[in-house]
């Protein structure tokens, strides 16, 4: 009875703290840090990146020139009571990035569970809006933030203190997309 009642528990609490495996096989993944997990795959024309964050705010992800927080072009995405938002912006300040006038991503899927947000979106490597930065062949410098708390809406976000970083990764191997596209 005993080993029956400790074998329940073990399935249960492997269960409740299983993580979020991704929903495809990415070719490519990168830790942005030890609770951001970022995959992505791409073709000629287009890019999707799934993020994992351990954190029940919102996600940011995003590119920059220069690996600061702006100039910058990035998505903010959260689920709040089953509702998932997820907007394009850019930044050029140390402060709440703008909406952009033109929304470029396209939201495929979104997942939480007890302790993680999962997000899953595409956009074209070369949007030809002047918000945005086109994604090239080599190295960018990707930058992120999470919040532990939702914000009130889409354009009343919340800072993110600590949570936040950047990283030089090469998203695009270089040869596979022709650059300038
Ligand atoms: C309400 C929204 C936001 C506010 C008020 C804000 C504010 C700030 C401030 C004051 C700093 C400098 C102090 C510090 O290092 O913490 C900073 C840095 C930073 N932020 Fe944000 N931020 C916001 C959203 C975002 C988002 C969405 C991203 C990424 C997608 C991001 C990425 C970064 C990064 C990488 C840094 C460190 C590099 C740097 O100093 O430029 N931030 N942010």
């Amino acid at each position: 009875m005993i080993r029956l009642v400790v074998g329940s528990f073990l399935v249960i609490s492997h269960i409740y703290y299983a993580e979020l495996a991704p929903t495809e096989n990415y070719p490519y993944s990168e830790a942005l840090a030890s609770n951001y997990m970022l995959y992505w795959k791409y073709n000629d024309t287009h890019i999707t990146f799934e993020t994992h964050v351990q954190a029940h705010g919102f996600t940011g992800f995003g590119i920059s020139v220069n690996g600061s927080m702006f100039p910058g072009d990035v998505i903010i995405g959260y689920v709040s009571h089953h509702n998932v938002h997820l907007n394009d912006y850019h930044t050029t300040a140390h402060a709440p990035p703008t909406m952009d006038s033109s929304q470029d991503w396209t939201l495929i899927s979104s997942k939480e569970n007890h302790d993680s947000t999962v997000l899953k979106f595409s956009r074209a490597l070369n949007t030809h809006d002047s918000d945005d930065i086109p994604i090239h062949a080599g190295v960018t410098h990707v930058i992120w933030a999470y919040t532990t708390t939702d914000p009130k809406s889409p354009t009343e976000l919340i800072y993110h203190a600590a949570n936040r970083g950047s990283k030089d990764i090469k998203l695009i191997a270089k040869g596979t997309v022709p650059v300038g596209k």
